[in-house]
């Protein structure tokens, strides 16, 4: 098999905690290995630590890598910043995205791709590739003119977060919880893009709550998550398990957090 896209091996993390002023453990001990050509979905109890695991990844300043090891095309991420972890193809569609007023989202999108691409991006590129991405999205061109997530929609937000991955083409996706706010049309147009846009060449780590989302992408993995830990991994049918009889059950702990 080819070397992993991402090892996780024993992840330690703390988050900075601006009401308390103090470093809070999340992340106690996470082993995760990501190949290209997989997609694997994240599941786990509201507060295990899915979002943070993200986060940190990402290289989120309040996020602290503590112990383990992160590597990412086998280079320890803890020696890259997070401009740097986008550059080299990994991408994270939060949970809850970030408004910015007075930053058109075509400016933005133009100012990402860039970045992504470390060269200048000629208008004229620029655009046909938008366009493409647009009409595959059915994202209509007026978006462009607004301001980034200003009184977007639920599933507003989460449609440009996921024209960003169309037009950055991460090798690692990451996408947290893409699916709440989409209504039931948008949900399945949205993730049949999505696996779509999985290839040989990448791979996806989808964070759900909810099982219907794997009808649409397919995993190859699925691991649950509780109190900063993957605790269990196996195919889809792991999801049907927690669906139906909940986490509870299928950890044989208490889920409560
Ligand atoms: N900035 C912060 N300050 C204090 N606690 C934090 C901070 N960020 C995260 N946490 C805590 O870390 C834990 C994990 O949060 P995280 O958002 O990663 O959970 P999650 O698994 O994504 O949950 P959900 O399913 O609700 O999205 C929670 O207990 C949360 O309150
Ligand atoms: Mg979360």
């Amino acid at each position: 098999m080819n070397s992993p896209l991402l090892e996780l091996k024993g992840l330690c993390s703390t988050v900075f905690s601006e009401d308390t002023d103090q470093q809070i453990p999340i992340l106690k001990g996470v082993d995760l290995t990501i190949h290209t050509g997989e997609i694997h979905v994240l599941m786990g109890v509201n507060g295990s630590g899915k979002s943070s695991l993200a986060h940190v990844l990402m290289g989120h300043p309040n996020h602290q890598i503590t112990e383990g090891e992160a590597r990412f095309h086998g280079k320890p991420i803890q020696d890259m910043e997070s401009d740097e972890r986008a550059r080299a193809g990994m991408f994270l569609a939060f949970q809850y995205p970030h408004t910015i007023g007075g930053l058109p989202v075509g400016t933005f999108l133009k100012a990402a791709v860039e970045a992504r691409r470390s060269e200048e991006v000629p208008f004229r590129v620029f655009k046909r590739e938008l366009d493409a991405a647009l009409d595959k999205l059915g994202i209509s061109k007026e978006f462009l003119g607004r301001s980034l997530n200003e009184g977007f929609s639920g599933g507003e937000k989460k449609r440009n977060e996921i024209l960003q991955m169309h037009l950055l083409k991460p090798t690692l996706a990451m996408l947290d919880e893409t699916d709440s706010g989409l209504d039931v049309d948008a949900l399945k147009k949205v993730f049949h893009d999505v696996r779509e846009y999985a290839n040989e060449d990448n791979a996806l780590l989808v964070i759900t709550h909810y099982d219907r989302v794997l009808d649409y992408i397919n995993p190859t993995h699925v691991h649950i998550m509780r109190d900063g830990r993957i605790v269990k991994s196996g195919g889809a049918e792991l999801s049907k398990r927690i669906d139906e009889e909940g986490f509870e059950a299928v950890l044989g702990v208490e889920a409560s957090v």
